[in-house]
């Protein structure tokens, strides 16, 4: 029998972040979920973290669990190519409860999707500084799925593996543990208690165990008989492991075409790609950032931490004199007032998200990477904090100068990548509040052109903007 054979079979739509993650991804999978019977994950794990904020004013930020929460007619399904961080999940799953979210017979859970271990979480802490890793021990769990095993010794370990054997597989993961250990010198404060650490992961499994989807063909079955699939990308394209600023980068494959592979499914049910910018672009974490407010300067003070905690946080900002920022000459601190006003501040770590402009260059690369089909860009709203800088224009990077010559794609290597010179242009700004306009053709002119350059310089059919963090604050475009 071969796939896709039916006329009444279904198909997947992917929908990807298209610069360094946190576009708004979420808020797009909720407002589409309704056309969709399973929304699914693919990659990544605990180190997103996806908002949603409804009408009435219920703002969640989820991490593992895609965003299809809000419609109880729909599947979510977490893929073989996620990491699960089982005691968080349990978390999160206890936290939707408490705001009337059932998942008791929503949710599934490959059971070839690995797991973090408290050794992942341990070593990312050790060695993630210059990266600036989210510590949720994702790099390390990767890793061990890479390499598979030490001698005897079993490294990837699934879901699959704890619902066969738990006994086994728990004393594997202790064992893993102490080599760990062993290996990058962490003593047992560090560690902690090893048997507490085993305990709080058996009992967080025995909760999420009747999610565990043992059928390989769970997902193609769905699709078979009709099911409309939408793959929802954690981290962006710029974060990929092999297409991203690498080694600035997560650990696992973000572009499109990955949603077939960790997603478990055949890509002959793909459908089309839809990818989500922002209009002012973010980055958390270290690495290449061409178009970002005050360069250099701006990577060192966002990533300054005291005792592991950022330092510049929300918290200190808030304090800032934004006007005065606004009307500076200094990039940097028109960087630093369109972060406070535009709350560019970690979902997962809290830290300040160094934040540049709309860089078009980079846009159209992950566009043309991809295959976009359809792009949404969210927080055009913001765009008229433009008015009250001194060029009173809104910037976008139209170019970028590599020693001197034109190139019209990203630099594959860091040293590259970080001496990019971007060419700037400007656009009209507009004054005032849109967030409550719902149609294009009442939004301001200069806002319009806005949509229309980026359009046409990228390629690609813009069908939505986003205009506030709410479900309805969002113009159409047809
Ligand atoms: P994700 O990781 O791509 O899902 O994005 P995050 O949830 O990490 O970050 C996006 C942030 O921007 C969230 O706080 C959203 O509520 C907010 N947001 C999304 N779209 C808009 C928009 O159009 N305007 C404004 N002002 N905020 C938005
Ligand atoms: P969403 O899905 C923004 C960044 C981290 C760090 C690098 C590696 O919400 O868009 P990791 O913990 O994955 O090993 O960290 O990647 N990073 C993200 N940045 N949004 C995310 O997810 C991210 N997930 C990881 O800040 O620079
Ligand atoms: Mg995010």
């Amino acid at each position: 029998m071969g796939r896709k054979n039916s006329k009444n079979c279904g198909y997947a739509d992917v929908l990807i972040g298209l610069q360094y993650g946190d576009e708004g991804k979420a808020r797009v999978v909720d407002m589409l979920a309704k056309d969709y019977d399973v929304i699914a994950r693919f990659n990544g794990g605990a180190n997103a973290g996806h908002t949603i904020e409804t009408n009435e004013g219920v703002k969640v930020a989820l991490q593992q669990i895609p965003s299809g929460i809000f419609y109880p007619d729909k599947l979510l399904y977490v893929g073989s190519g996620c990491v699960i961080n089982i005691e968080k999940i349990t978390l999160e799953i206890d936290r939707l409860k408490q705001i009337n979210v059932d998942l008791s017979k929503r949710l599934r859970l490959s059971c070839q999707a690995s797991i973090i271990q408290p050794h992942h979480i341990l070593i990312d802490v050790q060695t993630g500084k210059t990266i600036g890793t989210t510590r949720n021990g994702i790099g390390p769990c990767y890793a061990d799925k890479a390499y598979r095993m030490d001698g005897d010794r079993l490294l990837n370990i699934k879901l699959g593996d704890l619902n066969d054997d738990p006994k086994k597989y728990f004393a594997i993961i202790k064992e893993n543990l102490m080599a760990a250990a062993k290996m990058y010198g962490l003593s047992m404060k560090e560690i902690g208690d090893s048997d507490d650490l085993i305990k709080k992961l058996e009992a967080g499994f025995r909760k999420i165990k009747k999610h565990i989807e043992s059928d390989t063909l769970y997902l193609e079955k769905k699709a078979q008989s009709g099911a409309r699939i939408l793959f929802e990308g954690a981290q962006s394209i710029m974060l990929d492991i092999t297409k991203g600023s690498v080694p600035y980068v997560t650990s696992s494959n973000t572009v499109a075409a990955a949603a077939y592979v960790g997603g478990d499914l055949s890509p002959s049910y793909h459908r089309k790609t839809i990818g989500i910018a922002k209009a002012i672009m973010s980055r958390v974490g270290h690495g290449p950032f061409a178009s970002e407010f005050g360069g250099k300067r701006s990577e060192d003070y966002c990533m300054t931490a005291v005792n592991g905690k950022p330092k510049y946080s929300q918290t200190v900002e808030i304090d800032y004199g934004v006007e005065k920022l606004l009307k500076s000459k200094e990039d940097f601190d028109i960087g630093v007032a369109l972060r406070i006003l535009s709350r560019e501040y970690g979902t997962v770590t809290t830290r300040p998200r160094r934040v540049g402009i709309l860089d078009l260059v980079q846009l159209s690369y992950a566009i043309r990477m991809n295959g976009v089909n359809e792009l949404v860009i969210n927080k055009c709203d913001v765009l008229n904090v433009f008015t009250s800088t001194k060029k009173a224009k809104i910037p976008l990077v139209v170019g970028y100068k590599l020693d001197g010559k034109n190139i019209d794609y990203v630099p594959g290597s860091v040293i590259s990548y970080y001496k990019v010179k971007p060419v700037v242009e400007y656009l009209n700004s507009f004054r005032g509040t849109v967030s409550h306009i719902k149609d294009f053709k009442a939004l301001p002119g200069a806002l319009r052109e806005f949509v229309l350059t980026v359009e046409r310089k990228c390629g690609c059919k813009i069908t939505g903007i986003g205009v506030g963090p709410e479900r309805d604050q969002f113009v159409k475009i047809n």
